[in-house]
């Protein structure tokens, strides 16, 4: 166990890639905070998997685009462990809006999209950075998507504030040194997430196809990635992109 007497916060631990990551985590020996916004149940379950498997995990709600839940959160997480050691900023929020389909994304969209997906996990890391800090091990691992890296993806949005993460995940790396590692992955198609059951089966299919390896990520894939980031004591500032290799290569 790689993880023994650490505490991890992932956030949308609800969710689908989230509840991987959790599981990884908690089944290293990390007591592992599961936020969630409405999910109660899907969040007690993840809880109930790492308890089941031997390990330590409980349940936080949080909805991060209130600053002060943020505040809050981190707060409560000090007086319960004393210590928290790894920030997973995997929760996001997204809404199918075609690329060219300008006026369907309204300011209320773009907020909330930005909001959730790039001000919240700087605001995380913000007021998480003494904890992360004080025994000089800490980790941030921020979850951005292939959609950040080239233009596409649910929306013009979401795509963008993937695209902040990814460069947010570099600038934290040199506000946090030497104390903190900061890394992202970067996951294309993930099989087996509601995100990925809502594409159309021709774009799923296409992505499959065009990944050199045949295949795209799974959550576990992903939750991999996570590990060897918060296991590593000599990489920052890196994007770690998941997605079968090299979808857009000329072969
Ligand atoms: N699935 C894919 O193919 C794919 C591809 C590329 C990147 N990603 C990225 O991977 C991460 C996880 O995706 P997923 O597929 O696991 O998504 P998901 O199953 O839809 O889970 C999203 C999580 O984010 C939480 N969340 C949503 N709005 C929030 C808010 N305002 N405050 C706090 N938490 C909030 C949700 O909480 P509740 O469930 O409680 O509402 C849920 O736990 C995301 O960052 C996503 O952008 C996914």
């Amino acid at each position: 166990m790689q993880l023994t007497s650490k505490v991890a916060l992932v956030t949308g631990g609800s969710g689908d890639i989230g509840g991987a990551i959790a599981r990884v985590l908690g089944e290293q020996g990390a007591h592992v905070v599961v936020s969630y916004v409405s999910a109660l149940e899907a969040a007690q379950q993840t809880q109930a998997d790492i308890v089941a498997a031997g390990g330590s995990a409980s349940c936080q709600q949080l909805d991060q685009r209130d600053p002060e839940a943020i505040e809050v959160v981190i707060e409560s997480i000090e007086s319960t462990h004393g210590r928290l050691d790894i920030v997973v900023n995997n929760a996001a929020w997204n809404i199918g809006i075609p690329f060219p389909d300008l006026q369907a994304l309204t300011p209320d969209i773009w907020d909330r999209v930005l909001e959730t997906n790039l001000r919240a996990p700087f605001l995380l890391a913000r007021a998480a950075a003494p904890l992360l800090k004080a025994d000089g091990g800490g980790h941030i691992v921020n979850i951005s998507s292939a959609g950040g890296i080239s233009p596409g993806s649910s929306s013009i949005a979401y795509s963008s504030s993937k695209a902040g993460l990814n460069h947010l995940t570099r600038c934290l790396a040199v506000a946090m040194a030497p104390e903190v590692a900061v890394n992202c992955v970067a996951p294309g198609l993930v099989e087996e997430t509601r995100m990925a059951k809502r594409l159309p089966d021709a774009m799923a299919e296409g992505a499959r196809r065009q990944a050199v390896l045949g295949r795209v990520g799974q959550a576990q894939d992903i939750a991999a990635q996570v590990l060897t980031f918060v296991t590593s004591t000599s990489i920052s500032g890196q994007t770690m992109v998941v997605d079968g290799g090299m979808p857009g290569a000329m072969r």
